[in-house]
């Protein structure tokens, strides 16, 4: 009985300290989920831009800040953006990635100076296993290949010129006369390109002009140069092809706002107005100039579309939340954003 007793006294005190090893244990998993949960709630996102003064890329930076805002609220997490501008240099850009991951930035945003050269990038980031997400000057494929947490976003290019090159399409087949001014039966137009190794200046050009032909717009081009995305450079082109062509300009086919600003700039310092001018990118100052009637279109990238793709990709990778239904990446690495035609509406 005795026995028996202590037996059971032994049993119940086993039974206790199991119980207790199992509260303790399920409270220490607890406080694990708690403090990780605790820990995803601030997110450090690294952004660098390859200059902070391209008009594009300023527009991009303003949405990013004010999504990121927004999802702040609707997440009731901290997004902390630390936004630097490479100047042009992409040794300064790899600089500032070094100073992302050493301050334990959970995600970059990377706007690469060289798009050839992303491999010193894409190696840091991937020693210390921090996604990339890289976007506007797309990196070459041998590059986005290397590692599964590599992105590009972007606008398409082609896309962006097609839309470009039915604006003119559409007037010529409304008001060839308003094209084709002197009535010599071929529109005669001047070509104002981005840089020579940016992916968007290549295809917009080719594609534009492509567009034009295949649907019968009967074109010939006066001259053509790289104004490098800049609204001064493109100005001082304009000028110059101006003097050389008097009265013989009827078109200004520009790979971006900017530029388009730029010829726009040259025409009312000579005092000229027929010429039509289209451009791309939809900034707050080229959609100024379509509704103004100064420009006859654009073809503008949903911007507020472009940092909420961005945003959502970060997040996905660093909270693993899932992305919004919106958001197809192509080969699980590439998103377009979306872009429409804007005209004034008269
Ligand atoms: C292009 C854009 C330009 C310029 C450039 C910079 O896509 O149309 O305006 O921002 O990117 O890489």
């Amino acid at each position: 009985m005795e026995r028996g007793s202590k037996k059971g006294i032994r049993r119940r005190c086993l039974g206790a300290a199991l119980a207790l090893c199992l509260c303790v244990a399920f409270f220490l998993v607890c406080c694990d989920k708690e403090a990780k949960e605790e820990e995803k709630k601030a997110v450090r996102i690294g952004v660098s831009l390859y200059r902070g003064d391209d008009t594009f890329i300023n527009n991009i930076r303003t949405e990013l800040e004010r999504e990121a805002k927004l999802y702040e609220q609707e997440l009731g997490i901290k997004i902390q953006l630390d936004i630097m501008d490479a100047k042009g240099s992409q040794n300064t850009q790899n600089i500032q990635i070094e100073r992302f991951l050493s301050l334990g930035c959970d995600v970059l945003c990377v706007n690469p100076v060289d798009r050839t050269n992303a491999s010193v990038i894409i190696d840091m980031a991937m020693q210390e296993e921090v996604p990339v997400i890289f976007f506007n000057r797309q990196p070459v494929e041998e590059d986005m290949d290397r590692w599964s947490d590599l992105y590009y976003l972007g606008v398409q290019a082609k896309e962006s010129a097609v839309l470009q090159g039915s604006m003119v399409v559409d007037l010529y087949q409304e008001h060839p006369e308003e094209l084709d001014r002197n009535q010599d039966g071929v529109v005669s137009y001047v070509l104002l390109e981005g840089e020579n190794s940016h992916q968007d200046a290549l295809i917009r050009t080719e594609w534009s002009v492509q567009t034009l032909k295949d649907k019968g717009v009967p074109i010939e081009k006066l001259t053509g140069g790289i104004a490098n995305w800049e609204r001064s450079q493109a100005s001082a082109l304009m000028e110059q092809w101006l003097n050389e062509y008097p009265n013989q300009i009827e078109l200004v086919i520009s790979n971006n706002d900017d530029m388009a600003l730029g010829a726009l700039d040259a025409m009312e310092r000579a005092g000229i107005q027929t010429i039509q001018v289209v451009g791309i990118d939809g900034t707050t100052s080229g959609l100024e100039a379509v509704e103004s009637g100064r420009m006859l279109g654009t073809v503008s990238s949903d911007k507020e579309q472009y940092a909420k793709a961005m945003l959502e990709i970060a997040l996905h990778r660093v909270l693993g939340r899932e992305l919004s239904e919106d958001i197809e990446l192509e080969d699980g690495k590439y998103y377009q954003c979306p872009q429409k035609i804007v005209k004034k509406i008269d």
